[in-house]
Order: C-alpha cells, then sequence, then structure tokens
C-alpha cells in the first residue's frame, strides 16, 4: 500500500528503525504518522528532529506490553487523527543468554516482540476489513528465519513472530488486508550498539551480548536505520511479504534450507570460534 496521503502509526517511534520509518513516512507524503513508545522523552525529541512544527505527527506514550495500553493508543488515534491505513508493529527489545535465562527473559520476550502484533492485528483487522483494507507490517529480525548466538529468548520470540506475520498473510489477503514481515540483520540502532542510547554510560556487557553482537557483525554489514527504513517502505508500497533489507540472508536462508544439518555445524563452529576470541 502507498503510504501517500495515508495515515500511518508506528510503535518503537522513539528510537532507530522506528524513528527512521517515521522520517521516511513523512517523506513519502503519509498525511500524518503516530508515534507510539514506552520512551515518553524519547518520542518528544524524535518530533523535535522529523517534525519540527508537529503538523504530520502525535505522540501516544504507551507500554506495548500491555494490551489494553496498546488498543487505548490506536483508539486515541483512530478518533482524534482518523482512519489508520498502515500499522508498523515495530518495538522490540533483546534479551540474551540461553536456556539458563531468567524466565523475566524469556516472557519480556514474548510480551514485547510478538504478543503487540497480535494484539494491534486483533483490534485493527477488523476496522480494516470493513473499510475495504490495510496493511499490517510486523518488524521480526532475520534472527526469526535464522538465529541469533548468544541470545534464545531474542531468537524463539522472534520466530514466533515470523511465523505469525507468515500465518496472517495467508488468512488476511483474502479479505483484502496486507501483511509484510521486516526481517533486518544488524542495524546502527541502540539495541545493537548500547553506547548510541541517549544519555547512555559506558558500561559493563554481559558475554552473551558480545556473543550476539559479535555474531551479527560477522554476518554482513551492519545498515543505517534510514536504510531499512527506504527499503521498508519501497517494499510496502510494492506490496511484498517478506522484506530484507540485507539481501545476504536470503542466501543464508537457501542454505540452511538446502541442508539444515551443515547449517548446524557452520553456526556451531561459529559459535566457538567467536566465544573463544
Ligand atoms: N538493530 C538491529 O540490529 C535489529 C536487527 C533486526 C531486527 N531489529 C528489530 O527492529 C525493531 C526496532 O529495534 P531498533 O534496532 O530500532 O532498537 P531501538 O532500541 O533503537 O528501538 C526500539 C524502540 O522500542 C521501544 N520499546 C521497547 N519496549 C517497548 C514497550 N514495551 N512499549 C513501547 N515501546 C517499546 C523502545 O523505547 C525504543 O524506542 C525491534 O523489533 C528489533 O528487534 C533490530
Amino acid at each position: 500500500m502507498d503510504p501517500n496521503g495515508k495515515v500511518c502509526a508506528v510503535t518503537g517511534a522513539a528510537s532507530g528503525i522506528g524513528k527512521a520509518l517515521v522520517s521516511e513516512l513523512l517523506r513519502v507524503g503519509a498525511s500524518h504518522v503516530a508515534m507510539i513508545d514506552l520512551d515518553d522523552d524519547g518520542l518528544r525529541l524524535t518530533r523535535a528532529e522529523v517534525d519540527p512544527e508537529s503538523k504530520s505527527t502525535s505522540l501516544h506514550p504507551t507500554d506495548v506490553r500491555i494490551e489494553s495500553e496498546l488498543v487505548g493508543a490506536i483508539d486515541e488515534i483512530e478518533s482524534t487523527v482518523g482512519a489508520i491505513s498502515i500499522f508498523f508493529s515495530n518495538a522490540g527489545i533483546s534479551r540474551s543468554g540461553g536456556v539458563e535465562a531468567p524466565d523475566e527473559f524469556w516472557l519480556d520476550s514474548w510480551n514485547v516482540n510478538l504478543m503487540p502484533h497480535v494484539w494491534a492485528a486483533r483490534k485493527l483487522v477488523p476496522l480494516m476489513e470493513a473499510r475495504g483494507g490495510g496493511h499490517l507490517i510486523q518488524t521480526a529480525s532475520a534472527a526469526g528465519l535464522l538465529t541469533v548466538l548468544g541470545a534464545a529468548p531474542y531468537a524463539v520470540s522472534k520466530h514466533a513472530a515470523v511465523a505469525l506475520s507468515e500465518w496472517m498473510a495467508i488468512t488476511y489477503r483474502p479479505r483484502g488486508i496486507e501483511v509484510s514481515c521486516l526481517c533486518p540483520q544488524g542495524v546502527r540502532t541502540p539495541m545493537l550498539f548500547p553506547e548510541l542510547k541517549r544519555g547512555a554510560e559506558q558500561q559493563g556487557t554481559i558475554a552473551e551480548d558480545v556473543l550476539a553482537q559479535s555474531a551479527v557483525t560477522v554476518a554482513g554489514d551492519v545498515r543505517e536505520p534510514e536504510d531499512v527504513a527506504r527499503v521498508t517502505i519501497s517494499a510496502v508500497k510494492e506490496g511484498r511479504f517478506l522484506i530484507l533489507p540485507h539481501p545476504e540472508v536470503s542466501d543464508y536462508l537457501k542454505g540452511m534450507s538446502n541442508d539444515v544439518d551443515g547449517w548446524i555445524s557452520r553456526m556451531s563452529r561459529l559459535s566457538e570460534r567467536i566465544s573463544s576470541t
């Protein structure tokens, strides 16, 4: 769906890929972009950069882990701005570690990286269907197609997000609703580089975080969020389902599906090599 002249909404809009999506949507002529994020200050600072006159954006401080807050933000946008045509469910968190990671890491990953996609769709699909169409985009990750070393809660929750997107794309297409799944690899944002976070102080980093960051950065180029946003919006315009801003991910995916056992062996050797450096 072409965002030109449309009301769009973006979660995780205060930082990184979400912030770049807001900017790109305004550049391609969206009539309004509703910015949803947990980070109140971040929302205000981001708006000052991307829409200094506050003409085409609105701010909706929301914790997307809570269905009633997310639905409340959608209701507020629909009643004060207008019908949402394109919804980017993009907020996410990274939690590292393996099966020994605390349950809190597993549940947080599930509650931020998966359930808000379900809740946004639960609210918007009937509305969009009644209006004759709409477009839902979930930001998953290349980690949801392949894996990421050192971060099982992240990899597993992103696999669930990809599975949900596929299911929704198949199910809702006949009802006039388009679904896309964004699966970037490394992107230069505070999630991958915590030192980029506003007000971040130099902090110690746990071994699994280092492993996950190293694995992502050896896997291919780290791209700028603005490039990812450009690729995403052009794919949304074309109505494509799978959005891969890093073309190498498509080759990794083919390599994996041709020989899963070989892929496990190669990834295992890579994990050992990175862990020992
Ligand atoms: N950076 C990467 O390398 C990379 C790679 C693949 C996928 N992704 C995905 O891209 C998406 C955006 O991440 P990013 O890299 O821009 O990270 P980021 O940390 O810069 O931005 C994430 C935003 O989500 C918001 N957020 C987190 N929890 C929230 C909650 N409970 N409610 C509302 N907002 C919340 C944060 O406040 C932040 O503004 C995520 O889903 C992430 O998993 C990132």
